[in-house]
C-alpha cells in the first residue's frame, strides 16, 4: 500500500490544486467515530466529512442497502425508467420535514444542486425573480449558488460574472450585533428588503437556519420566524437551507423545528445518505408542482444506490433516535467548551445546537461587559489555524469555518461512543493548553 507521502505526490502531479484538503494524510478506513490512515495512525472524527456521515462512517445498515441495491440494478435514470427507493425517500422527506402540509419532492445529488432547484421553483410558482440571502451565508459553490453565498475567499474569488437578482440582507448574529434581539436583527433585514428589493419583486428568502461554512451562527431568538412569516405575509417562498442542519443533526430532524418554522421549502443533502451522493426540494405541494413536466430533473439525481443508502440512513436515525443522540452530544460538548472559555481568554462565543456546535476565537479585551456598545470582536484567525493544527497532530480531526476563519467547528458523528467523544474534547483541551496556555 501506498505511503501518505507518495499519495501526496501522485497528488500533486494528477489533482487540480483548486482542490484543497485539510490533513495530508490519506485514509484507510473509517467507523463511527475514527479515521484510520494508510498508516495506521487514527484521529477521532469532530467532521463527519463536514455533516455527512451522522450515522457513521460505512453504517452497518447503509451497507447492507447498498450492496443490496448494487446487485440490482445500479442507474437508469429515473426521468427514463422509474424505481421505488426514489418514491420512497421522497414519502420520507415528505413526512420527516417541517409542516403536516401536503408536500412533493425532487432529487438531487448535492446541496448546492438542491439550493438552485429550490430557487429555480420559487420563481416559477411566484412569476418573480429576486432572492434575498443574508450576511455570511453558504449555498454552495455552482454558479448560482457562489452568488448566494456571502464570503468572497476562497468561495468566489475571480470566478464571476455571478447571477442576477441576488439581494443580501443582514444577519442575526449575537456575538457581532451587539446583542440585538431577533425582533430588532428581522426589522433590520426587512427594512433592507423593502427599500432595496421592495416586497412584490421578491421571488423567495432563502436561509440556513443555523448557518454552517459563515459560522455556526445561531441567529437570535424570533428572527428566522419573523422572516418567513414576512416572506408569507409578502407572497414570497420562504426557502430553509437544512443542509447542514438538516437529519438530526441539531438535535431534532430539522433545525426549523427548534422555533416552529414551517419553511415552504427544505433543501436538504450531506447527512440524508450516509456519505452517498444524494440532496432533496421539499415542499408544499402547490409550490412544488408550479414547475412543469420536465422542467426538474437530471441524470443522477435521486441515483437508486444513493437511495437506497438514504433510506438505511434514515431508518438508522429513526431507530436509534439519533436527534437524542445529537442533543446528548450537545450536552456534553457545550459545557466542556463553557469550561475551556472561562479558562482562556481568546474564546470569544460558544454556540450551537445539538451536534453543531463552535467556538469563536477572538483577541481579548476586544469583546465581553468591560468593551464599548459598538465595538466588534477582532477575529483571531491564525490562533484558531494554530488550534487546528495541535488538534490534527493530536489525533483529533476538527474544521474550521466562519467569515473571518476564526470559528473551530466542531460535527462529530451521532453515534459517536461518549468515551470517545470525551476524549476528543481533552484534545481539545489539550490543544488551547499548548496553544494558549
Ligand atoms: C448550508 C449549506 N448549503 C449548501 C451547501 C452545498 O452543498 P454541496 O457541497 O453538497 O453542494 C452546503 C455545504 O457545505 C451547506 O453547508
Amino acid at each position: 500500500m501506498s505511503t501518505s507521502a507518495e499519495l501526496g505526490k501522485r497528488r500533486s502531479a494528477a489533482v487540480a490544486r483548486g482542490v484543497s484538503s485539510i490533513l495530508s494524510s490519506y485514509v484507510d478506513h473509517a467507523s463511527g467515530g475514527t479515521l484510520t490512515d494508510v498508516e495506521g495512525r487514527e484521529w477521532i472524527d469532530f467532521a463527519s466529512g463536514i455533516a455527512v456521515t451522522s450515522v457513521g462512517n460505512s453504517a452497518p445498515r447503509v451497507v447492507e442497502a447498498v450492496k443490496r441495491q448494487v446487485e440490482l440494478f445500479t442507474h437508469t435514470c429515473f426521468m427514463v425508467t422509474p424505481y421505488e427507493g426514489y418514491v420512497a425517500v421522497c414519502e420520507q422527506l415528505n413526512a420527516l420535514t417541517p409542516g403536516s402540509f401536503d408536500k412533493r419532492s425532487a432529487l438531487f445529488n448535492s446541496g448546492a444542486e438542491a439550493v438552485e432547484n429550490a430557487v429555480k421553483i420559487a420563481r416559477k410558482a411566484t412569476g418573480r425573480q429576486a432572492v434575498v440571502v443574508f450576511d455570511h451565508a453558504y449555498h454552495g459553490r455552482t454558479n448560482l449558488t457562489m452568488a448566494l453565498t456571502a464570503k468572497n475567499m476562497p468561495y468566489k474569488d475571480g470566478f464571476g460574472p455571478f447571477a442576477g437578482e441576488i439581494y443580501r440582507a443582514p444577519m442575526s448574529y449575537p456575538f457581532r450585533d451587539g446583542g440585538r434581539s431577533g425582533e430588532q436583527a428581522a426589522a433590520a433585514a426587512i427594512d433592507v428588503i423593502e427599500k432595496q428589493v421592495g416586497g412584490d419583486n421578491v421571488a423567495a428568502v432563502l436561509i440556513e437556519p443555523i448557518q454552517g461554512e459563515g459560522g455556526f451562527v445561531v441567529p437570535a431568538p424570533g428572527f428566522v420566524p419573523a422572516l418567513a412569516e414576512w416572506a408569507r405575509a409578502n407572497g414570497a417562498v420562504f426557502i430553509a437551507d437544512e443542509i447542514q442542519t438538516g437529519f438530526c443533526r441539531t438535535g431534532d430532524w430539522f433545525a426549523s423545528t427548534h422555533e416552529g418554522v414551517e419553511p415552504d421549502l427544505v433543501a436538504t443533502a450531506k447527512g440524508i445518505a450516509g456519505g452517498l451522493p444524494l440532496a432533496g426540494v421539499t415542499g408544499r405541494a402547490e409550490i412544488m408542482e408550479a414547475v412543469h413536466p420536465g422542467g426538474l430533473g437530471g441524470t443522477y439525481g435521486g441515483n437508486p444506490i444513493a437511495c437506497a443508502a438514504g433510506l438505511a440512513a434514515i431508518e438508522t436515525m429513526s431507530e436509534l433516535d439519533l436527534a437524542a443522540a445529537a442533543r446528548g452530544i450537545g450536552s456534553t460538548m457545550l459545557p466542556a467548551l463553557r469550561d475551556l472559555a472561562d479558562r482562556y481568554p481568546v474564546i470569544g462565543d460558544v454556540r450551537g445546537r445539538g451536534a453543531m456546535v463552535a467556538i469563536e476565537i477572538a483577541k481579548p479585551g476586544t469583546f465581553g461587559p468591560t468593551v464599548d456598545a459598538g465595538s466588534v470582536p477582532d477575529p483571531d484567525a491564525a490562533t484558531t489555524a494554530a488550534l487546528s493544527k495541535a488538534c490534527h497532530e493530536a489525533g483529533l480531526l476538527t474544521i474550521t469555518c466562519g467569515t473571518y476563519g476564526n470559528v473551530l467547528r466542531f460535527l462529530p458523528p451521532l453515534v459517536m461512543p461518549e468515551d470517545t467523544l470525551r476524549k476528543g474534547l481533552g484534545i481539545l483541551a489539550d490543544a488551547f493548553a499548548a496553544v494558549c496556555g
